[in-house]
């Protein structure tokens, strides 16, 4: 019984240390993290534009996926209800592009694109402002 819960313990701190490396299952909590999440955003879905085909397509919207789900839980956590539900339609579509992909559907990628695409500016249009030091969250 000890010696087990000293190998949980065990299993849980490595757990821990390796959720801090990994930038996508980290929980958004700070403006600065937030900003390290839409760089992550930013560059998933670039990637995902330029993919040279669809399991590389399908690859990069799985991590919007989680980014955005990261994302919807930021906003849910700052009483945003308007921000948490474009978060979650991002991830909506983002998990329509992958599910897209894996069936070959290149038309079902594009349309949904379109559809993130959208989303990502009614967000932004609406609470990312442009300041010298970079982009930051506007106040609503
Ligand atoms: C729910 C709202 C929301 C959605 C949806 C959203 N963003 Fe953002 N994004 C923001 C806010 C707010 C900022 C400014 C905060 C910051 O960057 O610190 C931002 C900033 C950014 C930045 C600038 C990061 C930097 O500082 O260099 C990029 C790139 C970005 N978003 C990409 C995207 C893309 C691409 C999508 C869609 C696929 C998207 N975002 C969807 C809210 C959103």
């Amino acid at each position: 019984m000890r010696v087990s819960r000293v190998l949980m313990a065990a299993g849980l701190a490595v757990l821990v240390s390796v959720g801090s490396v990994a930038v996508l299952s980290a929980q958004a909590k700070t403006d600065e993290d937030y900003d390290k999440l839409m760089k992550a955003v930013g560059a998933a879905n670039g990637a995902m534009r330029k993919a040279p085909d669809a399991a590389a397509t399908g690859a990069e919207a799985a991590k919007l996926v989680a980014l955005f789900k990261d994302a919807q839980q930021f906003w849910t956590a700052r009483s945003n209800k308007e921000a948490a539900d474009w978060a979650a339609a991002a991830g909506t579509h983002a998990a329509e592009i992958e599910k897209a992909a894996k069936a070959g559907n290149a038309e079902g990628i594009a349309a949904h694109q379109k559809e993130l695409g959208g989303t990502c500016m009614t967000c932004h249009t609406k609470y990312r402002e442009k300041t010298e030091a970079g982009f930051v969250i506007k106040k609503g």
